[in-house]
């Protein structure tokens, strides 16, 4: 039987659970390639005792591995920009094919080193890149091949999404939660990459190439986090029917592709509204598929290693099968990505919540109307709440028609200039995620 040799780079949670699933399941994994896989060199700078490292050379220094003859396939699982992408590099100029999880190089880095892996005719995978263990790349490159994506919309960071569940359900501060999040080894090493939005936005920017076979662009992507939401905003969306979500979103219009990550009222009654706490899901609507769903732990050692492990098993079935690439990696080749536009914020149209803090005077109400109806933007729903015993303030919530941001932003502007407008209103988008 044919040997697929494999080195992988870092050691710690995702490097050690690619170890522990290649071990567990080699059995399985012969079968399903036809060919032995074998974790030959290690490159780590501590050895773990809880790993069987038999019969594996370790190196201190990655790049021994990087240079290794004997390794055909290297995982890398270090993590950031430098040296993960001199590693890449130098192991796509040595021939091997390579895996990573690492979100932020393939988002910020990944035209150049997939340019080098197509003209050294090796693969680059990242399906562990978003979403740990959803196998969503795949779905998006290979299942629904035959669709033209609607729009997509997902759940893409844990520790964001664990924040605002804890939040809603159990009352409680965004910090402690935030911190609770680090304990557990959910949050990336920087948290402001999980709260602002920024590891979200990696993630979407993959899903957004693959979905309209465009090139990565990670500097267009519209990014909001979820530190501004207050408590008293998920109390009102509820009562609108909605639940807040930060979620990374995708769509085709007729001008171009929107691409961008921020909260997001979505109603209630839709699946994605109920996925709680650290897990990730994805929607996806095809033209012929219509809509689907995907599920899983957003991220893990095991679940994380289920995808990597995934990468390796195409590769050693695409080696079997005599050629080294299959599938390009983004789901078509670089010389035949689109030159679609990615739309600026302000050209993207969405349906908008508005948390509006009124000084309790008689016309407020007919003021903002009369802004809004000036603007051409209708509202859908409305609730103004009594003003706080020995306050003179009276909070309004109210969810507007589908408008252009730009002219949304125009219309905000007016209404905070109103005398009668104690305080900068909160806002936050609205999506129906309707098929
Ligand atoms: N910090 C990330 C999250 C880890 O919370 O989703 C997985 O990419």
């Amino acid at each position: 039987m044919d040997i697929v040799r494999v080195g992988i780079c870092g050691l710690g949670t995702v490097g050690g659970g690619t170890l522990q699933v290649l071990q567990e399941s080699s059995s399985e994994i012969s079968a399903r390639t036809r060919t032995q896989v074998q974790v030959v060199h290690i490159g780590a700078r501590r050895e773990k005792p809880d790993y069987d490292l038999s019969g594996i050379r370790i190196s201190q220094d990655i790049f021994e591995v990087a240079n290794d003859p004997d390794v055909d396939v290297l995982v890398e699982t270090i993590g950031g920009i430098e040296p993960a992408k001199s590693l890449v590099l130098q192991a796509i100029a040595n021939g091997k094919d390579v895996v990573t999880a690492n979100k932020a190089l393939i988002a910020e880095h990944g035209n150049e080193l997939l340019e080098a892996a197509e003209k050294a005719g090796v693969t680059l995978s990242f399906e562990a890149a978003v979403a740990g263990a959803i196998p969503v790349i795949r779905a998006l490159r290979d299942g629904l091949s035959g669709n033209q994506i609607k729009e997509l919309a997902g759940i893409i960071n844990g520790t964001g999404n664990f924040i605002l569940t804890e939040m809603r359900d159990h009352g409680r501060a965004y910090e402690d939660v935030l911190q609770e999040a680090q304990e557990l080894g959910y949050a990336e090493a920087d948290p402001t990459f999980d709260v602002e939005g920024i590891d979200a936005a990696h993630k979407l920017c993959i899903l957004a190439s693959i979905a309209y076979g465009i090139p990565l662009a990670f500097d267009e992507v519209y990014t909001e986090g979820i530190s501004k939401i207050q408590k008293s905003d998920v109390l009102f969306a509820e009562e609108l029917g909605y639940r807040i979500k930060h979620l990374g979103i995708a769509k085709r219009t007729d001008k171009g592709i929107e691409v961008r990550v921020h909260p997001t009222l979505i109603p209630e009654e839709v699946l994605l509204s109920k996925v709680e706490g650290v897990m990730n899901a994805v929607w996806i609507d095809g033209d012929a598929s219509g809509p689907t769903l995907y599920y899983g732990a957003g991220a893990g050692a095991l679940p994380t290693a289920s995808s990597i492990v995934s990468d390796i098993v195409e590769i050693a079935r695409s080696r079997q099968a005599g050629f080294a690439v299959s599938v390009p990696p983004l789901g078509v080749d670089l010389a035949n990505q689109k030159n679609l536009p990615v739309l600026p914020i302000g050209e993207c149209k969405t349906a908008f919540f508005m948390h509006i803090t009124a000084a309790n005077k008689s016309g407020v109400m007919l003021a903002i109307t009369k802004v809004l109806t000036e603007a051409g933007v209708s509202i859908d729903a409305m609730i103004q709440k009594e003003a706080e015993p020995g306050s003179n303030h009276v909070p309004i919530a109210l969810v507007t028609s589908v408008a252009l941001e730009s002219v949304l932003n125009s219309a905000v502007e007016k209404i905070e200039a109103l005398e009668e407008i104690v305080k900068p209103l909160v806002r936050f988008r609205v999506e129906a995620l309707e098929a």
